[in-house]
């Protein structure tokens, strides 16, 4: 596939073609709606809106190298929750990259607001879009669909504060027992600012259980991997407008015994 770099979107490298289709078709969008729905600033909306779907793609990159990759493996499906899922950020971007990338993905956007699950619908059938279903819930409150035997599951969760017990709590709810087979591996993505913020601060704060750690969330059990935060170097293509990440990886146990 040809991959091209283009001004809008460029996080430092090229994007294929399908991928620049998109993103701008996603652009146009969200600056179409952007006055009713309320969806991005309304000051300079054009620049803030291609700012951040640039700082996506940056994030999704770093995410890609540090954890993604490993996560998705040799998996047959990447089960995908993006929540509060707002005008679609990051999800629209991400699912556009892992596409790009020949990740199968099986995705479920959770927003509670009317107007904004619209939106996403909307987004969903544009040509070329990514597939997703949309719930207009909150996240735990709507049971959803079974997650595949095969499957990892990456969460993303961007300008939206849940603690780690409410993100994997929430799965038994949203997926129905009973759970995949044990071994599954879990990515949960959050977008934090790059500055202010410390791993050991941000592992207290959302409650996210040390390294090697078995609890319970919900009618599910967990072991933890840890959790580490990826923010953009010095000299990093996005190192002036990217994201922080703070990435917190699970397996699942099963039911507990
Ligand atoms: C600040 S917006 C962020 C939207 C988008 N992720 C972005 O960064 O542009 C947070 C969104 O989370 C939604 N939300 C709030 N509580 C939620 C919950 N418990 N589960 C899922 N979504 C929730 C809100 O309706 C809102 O659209």
């Amino acid at each position: 596939m040809k991959a091209r770099f283009d001004a809008r979107f460029d996080a430092g490298r090229p994007l294929a073609a399908d991928t620049v289709q998109v993103l701008g078709v996603y652009r146009d969008e969200l600056l179409r709606w952007n006055r009713q729905i309320n969806l991005v600033s309304r000051r300079n909306p054009e620049a803030i809106a291609e700012g951040l779907i640039r700082q996506c793609v940056g994030a999704f990159d770093r995410w890609w190298d540090a954890s993604g990759a490993e996560l998705v493996g040799s998996t047959a499906t990447l089960r995908v929750f993006d929540l509060g899922s707002g005008g679609g950020l990051p999800a629209f971007v991400w699912l556009a990259l892992l596409k790009e990338r020949g990740v199968r993905a099986r995705t479920t956007l959770v927003e509670p607001r009317e107007k904004r699950a619209w939106f996403l619908e909307r987004l969903g059938r544009l040509r070329g879009a990514p597939e997703y279903d949309v719930i207009a819930a909150r996240w735990g409150e709507a049971a959803i669909a079974p997650v595949a035997e095969e499957s990892a599951i990456l969460f993303t969760l961007k300008a939206l504060r849940l603690s780690e017990s409410a993100i994997l709590g929430g799965l038994a709810v949203a997926a129905g027992a009973p759970p995949p087979r044990p071994g599954v591996g879990i990515d949960i993505v959050r977008f934090q600012p790059t500055e202010g913020v410390t791993v050991a601060g941000l592992a207290a704060v959302l409650e996210t259980p040390p390294a090697g750690a078995r609890h319970g969330a919900g009618f599910w059990s967990f072991e933890s991997r840890g959790s580490r935060l990826l923010v953009p170097v010095r000299g990093a293509p996005d190192a002036s407008y990217g994201a922080g990440l703070f990435v917190s990886r699970h397996v699942l146990l099963g039911e507990p015994g």
